[in-house]
Order: structure tokens, then C-alpha cells, then sequence
């Protein structure tokens, strides 16, 4: 049995803190899965960290289903939420039913996720009346980096902060069950988590949030030249990885890899027919 977003929201009532990570792949989520992480996001931070884009806006609804559907199948117990890319559900609010419903139809994911506060409300609570959960996102909201001037920490003016509340209240009032604010002061993230019911989970938002979300590549050091601020280091598995494929290549090439127990074995008999065989074929040879 997954886990539900009731059993999320709970967490929040009982001051547990809530862990989600991202994963792309079946085999990825399968170890997210595993440590007990309750949320997987298969963001469209993909573009970036998978398919070499240099912003999420390439990615396509379809790139989500593709990746939602390896990490439900690689899981079993996580609820899995699957992001809704750019353009997806901006232009109307029967866009944003009909490509939250395909996702959640094709892939079996638990939830969608979705940019934007006061704006994207009616689209919330549309897709919510439909039974899909949303988790909403706020704050420095990647697909609209253009917009907002590049990667930068938002809600910092008096105004914008107040914005910022407004936002969430309008995520909750609409249906969402939990909102990811990313790259928010500490204190007005704090302060808005203690007004909602709902979760909040923070990415760059400091410690008063419910839960956090990492991108799950930067936390591995999959990617060792990449080290965002808001992200720290479990592990270096980009340079495990890279010396194991050294050890492989230098293993191949000096041909201590494979060796004959890595192959199968042909009986003698066999081999000799087919020696003969051969032989038949071309007598001088
Ligand atoms: O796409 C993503 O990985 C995200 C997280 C950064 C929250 O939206």
C-alpha cells in the first residue's frame, strides 16, 4: 500500500518532519523507495539533470508520463508525484484537467504537481474536483525563471512576501495537499507553515518548513560539478561511479575483464562437429 495523502498530512498534525526526493528511473526510485522516503517528485528538474537541458522548459507532458511510469514501477511504497511542465496547465483550466488526468490515467501516480498561487487556483481546484491530488509550488518557480529574473531567491520585499501568503492561502482554500516553497527566506517560509493546515515542504527555505525536497542527484553528487547552495553532500557517487568505469576500462583494456567464468561454456562435442562442419565447407582451408 502507498502512502496516501492523508498519512502526509498527518505527519504535519504530529510535527513529523516529511522527506521527498526526486527520481527520474526505475532503478533510482527503487533505492529512494527502499530508504523509506514517503514522497518521490519526478520533477521536470529532468531537463536539467537527466536530458542535458539548461532549464525545465523543454520538457513535454509526454517526457513525464515516460519517467513517471519507470518510477512507478520501480517503487512500492512511496506516493509518487508527477510535475506538470511548462505549458501544461497555464493556458486554460480544461488544459490543466485533461493533462493532470492523463498523467495520473497512463502512469498511476498519486499526485501532480503544479507552479503558480493566486493564478493557477481555479486550475487547483478544478484538478482537485476531479480526485487527482495537487501539491503546489511557490516561491522561485523554475518555469517562470525568465519572468523572475533568473534563479533567485523570492519573496524578500514586504510586498512580494505578502504575496507569497496570499499564494499559499489560495493553494489551500483551492484543495491543494501540500506546497513546496522553493528558495523562500526562512522566516517567511516558517511564518507560512504555521498559518497553513496543509504541509509545507522546503527546498532553500530554511528549517521551519514540514519536510524538504532535494533534487536526489545533488544530494548523491551524481553530478560532481554541480553543488547548488541550498543543496549538501550525502555522498559522492559521481566519482564512485566515475572510478568504477575507470577500473572497467582499464579492465577490458588489459584483458583481466571478463575472464571465462564471466562466459558460458561449449561441450567438446559439439565444438568438434562444428569444427568439421566448417572444415567441409571449405576443404583447403
Ligand atoms: O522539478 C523539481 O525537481 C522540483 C523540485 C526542485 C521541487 O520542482
Amino acid at each position: 500500500m502507498r502512502t496516501t495523502i492523508t498519512q502526509i498530512q498527518q505527519m504535519k498534525e504530529r510535527g513529523e518532519r516529511i522527506v521527498m526526493l526526486t527520481a527520474y528511473d526505475a532503478s533510482l526510485a527503487a533505492l529512494v523507495d527502499a530508504a523509506g522516503v514517503p514522497l518521490i517528485l519526478v520533477g521536470d528538474s529532468m531537463g536539467m539533470v537527466m536530458l542535458g537541458y539548461d532549464s525545465t522548459l523543454p520538457v513535454t507532458l509526454d517526457m513525464i508520463i515516460h519517467h513517471t511510469g519507470a518510477v512507478m514501477r520501480g517503487t512500492q511504497n512511496a506516493l509518487i508525484v508527477a510535475d506538470l511542465p511548462f505549458m501544461t496547465y497555464q493556458v486554460s483550466v480544461e488544459d490543466a484537467v485533461r493533462n493532470a488526468g492523463r498523467v495520473m490515467q497512463v502512469t498511476g501516480c498519486g499526485a501532480v504537481k503544479l507552479e503558480g498561487g493566486v493564478a493557477m487556483a481555479p486550475a487547483v481546484r478544478a484538478i482537485t474536483n476531479c480526485g487527482i491530488p495537487v501539491m503546489g509550488h511557490l516561491g522561485m518557480t523554475p518555469q517562470s525563471f525568465n519572468a523572475l529574473g533568473g534563479y533567485k531567491v523570492q519573496g524578500k520585499t514586504e510586498a512580494a512576501a505578502l504575496q507569497l501568503v496570499r499564494d499559499a492561502e489560495a493553494l489551500q482554500m483551492a484543495g491543494a495537499f501540500a506546497i513546496v516553497f522553493e528558495l523562500v527566506p526562512q522566516e517567511l517560509a516558517t511564518l507560512i507553515t504555521q498559518r497553513l493546515s496543509i504541509p509545507t515542504i522546503g527546498i532553500g527555505a530554511g528549517v521551519g518548513c514540514d519536510g524538504e525536497v532535494q533534487v536526489l542527484h545533488d544530494i548523491l553528487g551524481l553530478q560532481p560539478n554541480i553543488m547548488p547552495r541550498h543543496a549538501q553532500r550525502f555522498g559522492e557517487i559521481g566519482t564512485a561511479i566515475a572510478n568504477a568505469i575507470g577500473d572497467y576500462a582499464q579492465a577490458v583494456r588489459d584483458r583481466s575483464f571478463p575472464a571465462t567464468k564471466n562466459s558460458s561454456k561449449l561441450s567438446a562435442e559439439v565444438l568438434a562437429s562444428i569444427k568439421a562442419a566448417l572444415a567441409l565447407e571449405h576443404p583447403d582451408a
